[in-house]
């Protein structure tokens, strides 16, 4: 990367509003393999906007309870922990995850949709895990894994075709490396660039920074960083892409060293993703308010 779009990238990195104080200790507690719900109850407990927010989802159309739940204690229970993280980052990040990419020829909502179908797959591979792993921070990691896509958007709008083009004359063998050939650096990178600055627990920035390179990752964070690389091919399978970008890159087959799960089992990873999506995708749009 030259200094300039070093610059350039420090700069557009400084532009986004940092995650709420509430949201950035929902993911320290996320990430802390010792914490129980109950921790998160507390937290949610804390914020009324948060509070607000949860009770309304809860008793929205998508998720519809048999009766009216009115305290935070069974809203968080109904709801689970991936949900209010969910709606927690939606509110601190659903501005920059919901922009168009330009970059990547991609309309605004794509990204998210994209990042909320990876969370729940990931989640639902996470189920699969040979020694067993969070799938609620399975989720969290997959919900941020693309943050370096807004910004590194920025820098190849009007380069989408000669990124694509570096791909088709065989310059780059994945979208990463035409990513690196056309603007000096993939968003992998740029999106661990922006999770160290806003200083986010060390298994999520491990999987933004290798959720395509998951080998590459410290031992202690792969089967994390796996299960978000197999979110990520699961949500571009399944049609929930970026645009230009979509199934441009490679998956790596050690996966297996992690999960196990036949076609069959993995053709319901894809079914219960798609059952648990829809209702949190229509309920953290806000559909619940009309
Ligand atoms: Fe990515
Ligand atoms: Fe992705």
């Amino acid at each position: 990367m030259t200094s300039s779009q070093e610059q350039f990238v420090q700069k557009e990195i400084q532009k986004i509003s940092l995650p709420s104080a509430n949201t950035m200790r929902l993911l320290e507690i996320n990430s802390n393999p010792e914490h129980c719900l109950q921790d998160v109850i507390d937290l949610v407990k804390l914020d009324s906007a948060l509070t607000a927010r949860t009770l309304r989802i809860v008793n929205s159309a998508a998720f519809c309870p048999l009766v009216p739940i009115n305290s935070i204690d069974r809203a968080v229970s109904y709801l689970g922990e991936k949900m209010i993280v969910g709606i927690a980052v939606t509110e601190s990040c659903g501005k920059i995850l919901n922009q168009p990419l330009e970059g990547y020829e991609s309309p605004a909502g794509d990204l998210w949709k994209h990042d909320l179908f990876t969370a729940f797959a990931a989640k639902e591979v996470a189920r699969y895990a040979k020694n067993g792993m969070e799938a609620d921070l399975a989720f969290t990691a997959g919900l941020l894994h693309d943050i370096g896509k807004p910004v590194l958007s920025k820098l190849l709008e009007n380069a989408s075709k000669t990124t694509i083009d570096a791909l088709d004359h065989g310059e780059a063998k994945d979208y990463l490396a035409a990513e690196k050939l056309v603007s000096g650096v993939e968003h992998a990178e740029v999106g661990y660039q922006l999770a160290k600055y806003w200083q986010l627990p060390a298994p999520i920035a491990a999987a933004i920074r290798f959720h395509h390179n998951p080998s590459e990752a410290i031992e202690e964070f792969q089967p994390l960083v796996y299960a978000v690389h197999l979110g990520d091919i699961i949500a571009m399978m399944s049609g929930y892409s970026t645009g230009s970008d979509s199934l441009q890159y490679t998956l790596d087959s050690h996966y297996e060293n992690f999960f196990t799960f036949s076609s069959n089992e993995l053709t319901k990873i894809i079914s219960d993703t798609e059952t648990a999506f829809r209702p949190a995708l229509e309920s953290l749009a806000g559909k619940e308010e009309n």
